[in-house]
């Protein structure tokens, strides 16, 4: 999706916004665009289409500089990825960079055509451009014009805007977007997302939807949906501006793969009480009075998100005994919900930001449930509408395709399991016990897959030319044959299904051939014998059968074409273990193909559209 990066300080800035939209090209993008004010009354607009390095090139062939400037890497929505449609967008005076969709985008510019505007591209984004430029007519200063136009707009918007007339300003508006401020003794920064600034600040302030802020080189005044002056509380960010750095692995993909291990440690530290059997939720604001009424949990999620979701379903309904429902959130706002006081509904998001997720929540709210998330993103949009937040810590993921953010998740829902079984005195202390050290062993199950990659590199080999896998799995490795489908696709671009092994022979066994590779998960889990016998219906159909077992397999590795072994582990941790394994199964089948493994076409990280 896109992202803005607006400066206004001492220095030059456009190596400061260029590599601010660096930090950012994790959440894809097709084009790209810089203005700076080279004098108070020029404004110098360079664009480019498709990668960030077209840009850079442009302008190293005739540099500028200057001391304000805003810089913008776009996700095509309305008009195709051209140079004509990338912003900024300028109109009149107004030089304009937005992330978001202006809804009655049409309806505006049919107006603002009417009074005689012209517009150059197919976007809603040079439309909001135009509509600040003629408000500009009537009001006292472009924040002025800004609100007023603000008040005509609907939809979702975090844009930063300038005006020639007013050299010592940037304006920038939030509604359902992203945006963060920062300001070190130089400057103030704008921006989609931490990273892109966090080498100049480790202080950011968050804006409320609604909000619209003033920055100049000596202040940041903040302007809630009223208008009136408001102070938003300033935060430390604590990451390492390195731990968005690739730090000498080929992808951020892998690099996160590796991460894990620690990640896990981070999710589970200060939270296990082995002691008692039990997880320490304090910052989990759900009262016991809720606690002992709650009858539903629902999950809302979108993508990796959504199986890991399903995963929860297994762990909370197994052990907590609540009934949970998962729902896609782009699925789940328009299908009547069943909800009430006593339902709680979870949104898993690793970024805070999915617009979907976010309206589910929001409906969810609406109808009275009391409201969580499972989140990775400190003070994102998710994170601060919900009653309750459980962080993951994963800290920031750069690869489009999760991994890290992931099996985190995995540990947070084992977690809440763990807490709710406790609570609602399903499950003894000594199995809470049992269950904490399982999880506690994890990263070091994990370092034992990552010391051993020729298994998957042997697979890259081997099955790099096929059209199309099968991946198989049953209970909650069902979720994990899903999850591994959509890591193939999202990165090597090869068309695989995730079924449940029972299904298989209700359909996708007549696809089943010499050249489809079927990845089993299969360790040794209650319904393992089932899954052997699915995964030989496969085999007796000249299937290639990858099988991911447990080190020792006496059954599966005897008939299939390659084993990939994993450490054995406590059941209920087996699904955070074959995530990896299917992680490196994708990465390395992407990586022999040689994609573009950590920004995979057309895909964004933060989709912030709905
Ligand atoms: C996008 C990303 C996926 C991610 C999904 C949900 O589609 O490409 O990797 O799983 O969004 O994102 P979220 O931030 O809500 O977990």
């Amino acid at each position: 999706m896109c992202g803005v990066v607006g400066y206004i300080g001492q220095e030059n800035c456009a190596p400061i916004i260029l590599n601010g939209l660096k930090k950012l090209e994790y959440r894809g993008y097709d084009s790209a665009g810089l203005a700076i004010s080279e004098t108070p009354d020029v404004l110098k607009i360079i664009r480019a289409e498709g990668k960030l390095s077209n840009l850079e090139r442009i302008f190293t062939q005739e540099p500028f500089e200057g001391s304000r400037g805003l810089g913008h890497i776009r996700w095509a929505t309305h008009g195709a990825p051209t140079e004509v449609n990338a912003h900024p967008h300028v109109a009149g005076s107004i030089v304009l960079a937005h992330n978001g969709i202006i809804e009655n985008y049409l309806y505006l510019r049919d107006k603002l055509a009417s009074e005689g505007r012209e517009f150059t591209s197919a976007t809603d984004t040079e439309v909001v451009a135009h509509l600040i430029d003629s408000e500009l007519e009537n009001a006292d200063d472009l924040h002025h014009a800004v609100r007023k136009a603000l008040s005509q707009i609907e939809g979702s918007y975090a844009f930063v805007v300038m005006s020639v007339n007013e050299p010592e300003t940037l304006v920038v508006a939030r509604n359902a977007a992203p945006m963060v401020l920062g300001r070190n003794e130089n400057a103030a920064f704008a921006a989609s997302d931490i990273p892109a600034v966090l080498e100049h600040t480790r202080k950011f302030v968050f804006l409320n939807d609604g909000d619209t802020a003033v920055l100049t080189r000596e202040k940041t005044s903040i302007f809630d949906a009223q208008g009136l002056p408001v102070d938003r509380p300033e935060k430390l960010i604590q990451w390492d501006p390195i731990s968005a750095e690739k730090q000498g692995y080929k992808h951020f993909m892998l690099k996160e793969i590796f991460e894990q291990p620690t990640r896990i440690i981070d999710t589970l530290r200060g939270r296990t009480d082995l002691d008692a059997g039990d997880i320490n939720l304090n910052e989990v604001d759900l009262d016991d009075a809720f606690l002992e009424q709650v009858n539903k949990i629902t999950i809302i999620a979108c993508g990796t998100s959504y199986y890991s979701a399903m995963v929860g379903k297994y762990l909370i309904e197994g052990h907590a005994r609540i009934p949970v429902e998962v729902d896609l959130a782009s699925e789940y706002r328009y299908r009547n919900p069943i909800v009430d006081g006593k339902t709680l509904c979870i949104a898993i998001s690793q970024s805070g930001e999915t617009a979907d997720t976010l309206a589910a929540l929001r409906e969810a709210k609406k109808l009275g449930a009391k409201t969580m998330c499972i989140c990775n993103v400190i003070e994102s949009t998710i994170a601060r509408e919900s009653d309750a937040i459980l962080y993951t810590h994963a800290g920031p993921e750069i690869a489009v395709a999760s991994t890290k953010a992931s099996t985190t998740q995995l540990v947070a829902l084992s977690m809440l399991a763990i807490w709710l079984g406790r609570r609602k005195n399903t499950m003894s202390a000594e199995d809470g016990r049992a269950w904490i050290e399982a999880l506690r062993a994890v990263p070091t199950a994990i370092e034992t897959i990552l010391n051993d990659l020729d298994p998957y590199k042997d697979i890259a080999k081997q099955f790099s030319s096929a059209i199309s896998f099968l991946y198989l799995g049953r209970g909650a490795q069902f979720p994990v044959a899903l999850e591994g489908a959509l890591k193939l696709k999202e990165i090597s671009y090869i068309h695989a299904e995730g079924y449940a092994s029972g299904e298989m022979k209700h359909g996708p066994i007549a696809l089943i051939d010499e050249n489809m590779p079927i990845v089993a998960i299969a360790p040794n889990d209650d319904v393992y014998e089932k899954t052997v016998s699915n995964v030989m219906e496969a085999k007796a159909r000249q299937g290639k059968i990858i099988a991911i077992v447990e080190e020792g397999d006496d059954n599966l590795s005897r008939v299939a074409d390659v084993v990939i072994e994993i450490p054995t582990v406590d059941q209920r941790v087996q699904p955070i273990i074959t995530y990896v394994a299917v992680q490196l199964i994708s990465y390395f089948i992407a990586d022999f193909k040689g994609t573009d493994i950590d920004q995979p076409r057309n895909l964004a990280k933060s989709v912030t559209v709905e």
